[in-house]
């Protein structure tokens, strides 16, 4: 749990209140370190403190609600940040990351779903999956096949989902077309290898670290631009002869934004997957505009979770996806600050917490 911004995280007990008629009790198998949690650890945005951080984990349904009519003990479950009402108009237009109505607390007046020693205890986005139990809203879990083995399967409800989907939903990229990938972290990789599974005839990886680098190339990229050595945007003009169809920017940061959209080409799209900080702004020449160039954002790889993630683990067990090569190591929760520190650019992937 985090009690003051940028300090370690403190690890003890808390009260889980009763399921809620509409609530899941989730026993965690594995937890997902995610560069969003060591952004909010560092104070990123101004969220309630305290504050049980983790958004990405897989685990064992425990109890349902009496209300709950989708999931049952011993389901095998994800969860993915995206909860949606199935009510609102943005859930009626099939896009849930942008559901008013997620539930990721209580109704006012109600109790909170966990407390210390009386105080409420706040989570991130409705989830707090750093921690041996989840009491959550129904509709924030998807259900996987059992074949599925669940330490692999943290990964899909945050890392996976947003950069596959991304690819998918958001840019759209079609067969034949040209990728650059700025970042490959555990959410850029996916981007990669969702782009050539789409079809895409070039992916060019761009980071700032070599590993990171090698890495992309074993996801599909075709080609590495050191960002560290050369300039990524005449670098990456210079490979496609004028620019790329589709930059996609997996950092979340300003510069890397800027740099991803002046290495789209003549009717180019830029999305940009990465979260800033609260504030931040970006700059675009305004006479890009004359070339029809595009920029949007993506959010949660605009999913559907529930029909994407099963999907995924289809496409693992087949052998079409890769999720193994993701993880670079599984830690116990007593060293979840090593691993937090480690996110900041060390040449791991993703660390996952293995609970017993
Ligand atoms: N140019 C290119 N790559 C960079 C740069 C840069 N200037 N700075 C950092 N990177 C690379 C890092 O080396 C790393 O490989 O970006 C990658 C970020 O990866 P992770 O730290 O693993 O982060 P990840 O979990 O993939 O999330 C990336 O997406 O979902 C959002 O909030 C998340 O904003 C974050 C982004
Ligand atoms: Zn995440
Ligand atoms: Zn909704």
């Amino acid at each position: 749990m985090l009690e003051e911004f940028g300090q370690p995280l403190v690890i003890g007990e808390i009260e889980v209140d009763e399921v809620a008629p509409d609530e899941v009790l989730v026993r965690v198998i594995a937890s997902g370190l995610c560069h969003t949690d060591r952004s909010m650890q560092l104070g990123a945005q101004p969220l309630p403190l305290p504050l049980l951080l983790g958004h990405e984990a897989s685990g064992i349904v425990e109890r349902v609600g009496s209300a709950v009519t989708t999931l049952r003990p011993g389901d095998h479950v994800v969860t993915c940040a995206s909860a949606f009402c199935g009510e609102c108009e943005w859930c009626m237009r099939g896009l849930l990351q942008h559901c008013e109505s997620k539930r990721r607390a209580r109704p006012t007046g109600r109790p909170p779903r966990l407390s210390r020693s009386g105080e409420p205890v706040n989570v991130l986005t409705g989830l707090g999956a750093f921690a041996s139990h989840l009491l959550v809203y129904e509709r924030t879990l998807a259900k996987v096949p059992t074949e599925m083995p669940l330490d692999r399967a943290a990964l899909l409800g945050c890392a996976v989902l947003t950069g596959m989907g991304a690819v998918r939903h958001r840019a759209r990229v079609r067969p034949g077309q040209s990728v650059a990938v700025i970042g490959c972290g555990g959410v850029g990789l996916n981007v990669v290898q969702a782009a050539r599974f789409v079809g895409a005839a070039r992916v060019i990886a761009v980071d700032v670290l070599p590993a990171k680098l090698e890495q992309a190339r074993r996801f599909g990229a075709t080609d590495v631009v050191d960002a560290s050595r050369e300039d990524p945007v005449e670098a990456v003009k210079a490979l496609t002869g004028g620019g790329v169809d589709h930059a996609l920017e997996v950092v979340g940061r300003p510069a890397t934004i800027e740099q991803a959209f002046a290495m789209t080409r003549t009717r180019g799209t830029t999305t940009v997957v990465g979260v800033t900080r609260a504030g931040e702004t970006i700059q675009l020449p305004a006479e890009a505009m004359m070339l029809e160039k595009r920029i949007q954002g993506s959010k949660m790889g605009s999913s559907q979770f529930r029909l994407d993630i099963p999907l995924y683990c289809r496409l693992y067990l087949d052998g079409r996806i890769m999720l193994d090569e993701l993880v670079s190591e599984t830690i116990d929760l007593a060293d979840i600050n090593q691993g937090l520190e480690k996110l900041d650019g060390s040449d791991g992937i993703r660390s996952l917490i293995a609970f017993g």
